[in-house]
Parts: C-alpha cells; structure tokens; sequence
C-alpha cells in the first residue's frame, strides 16, 4: 500500500521532470490549455533534459559512467546516431530498451552522438 503509494509520487515526479507538462496526449481538444506562457513543446524536445531524468541514474550524473554503465559522454566517437538510436530503441545487454521513444529518443540520440 505504501510502496504503491510511493511508486505513485516517483512515478509523478519523473514525468514532471521529464516535460514540462504538454505530450502527444494532452488535452487534445484545447480551448485552452491551463499551461500558460512558454509552449514551444511540439518540435522542440530537450534532449538533455530528457537523459538527465531518465539516463544518468545508471550513465553518471555527467554522463562519465560507472561500474558496468559506460561513459555516454563521449559515446559519439563510438557510436553513430543510427546505432545510439537502436541502443536506445531496442536496448543491449543489461540497458533496458524503449526508456524513451519517438521524437524523444530521436533527438536523445542526435545529442549524443555529437558527443565525442
Ligand atoms: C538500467 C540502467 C540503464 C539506464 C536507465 C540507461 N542505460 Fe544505457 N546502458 C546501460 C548498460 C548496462 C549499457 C551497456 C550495454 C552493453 O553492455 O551492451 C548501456 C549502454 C548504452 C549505450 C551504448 C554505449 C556504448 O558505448 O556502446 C547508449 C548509447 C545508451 N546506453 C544510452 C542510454 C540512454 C540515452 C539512456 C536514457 C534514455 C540510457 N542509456 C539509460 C544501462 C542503462
């Protein structure tokens, strides 16, 4: 009862922090959305922001790795956009595939290659 209760408030608190509100899914129909000011949301995904909710819990606060999780802050030097993207997408060995998806995992996988 409480550990759902818990999963609840950290399950909140990471779509919170993942998007500042306003997906796909949202109030389709808007007369008004409640969101006020700053929309940009649609095209425009933060990248960082997005591996820094869902990435670094395993890569490394800085992306610098640690124990079995390699380092992704120079993973373009590895990897192409391509093959981040279907790590990413797909997953490999121990990293869970499909954390993120669609433009998200796209732009996720755009920011890291150009990390080298
Ligand atoms: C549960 C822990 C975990 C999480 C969360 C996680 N990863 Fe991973 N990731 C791994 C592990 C473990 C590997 C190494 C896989 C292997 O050995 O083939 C890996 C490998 C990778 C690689 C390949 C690195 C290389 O040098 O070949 C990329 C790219 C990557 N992860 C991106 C991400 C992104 C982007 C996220 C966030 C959306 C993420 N990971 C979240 C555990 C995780």
């Amino acid at each position: 009862m409480n550990k759902k209760l818990l999963a609840l408030i950290l399950g909140a608190g990471l779509v919170l922090a993942a998007c500042g509100g306003g997906d796909d899914n949202a109030d389709k129909d808007t007369d008004k959305s409640t969101d006020s000011g700053t929309t940009t949301e649609t095209a425009s995904v933060d990248a960082e922001k997005i591996v820094s909710a869902k990435c670094i819990s395993c890569h490394g606060q800085n992306l610098e790795g640690q124990g079995n999780f390699p380092a992704l802050n120079n993973v373009g030097s590895r990897l192409s956009e391509d093959e981040i993207l279907n790590v990413i997408e797909n997953g490999r060995g121990a990293m869970p595939g499909g954390i993120i998806s669609g433009d998200d995992a796209q732009a996720v996988a755009e920011w890291l290659a150009a990390k080298k």
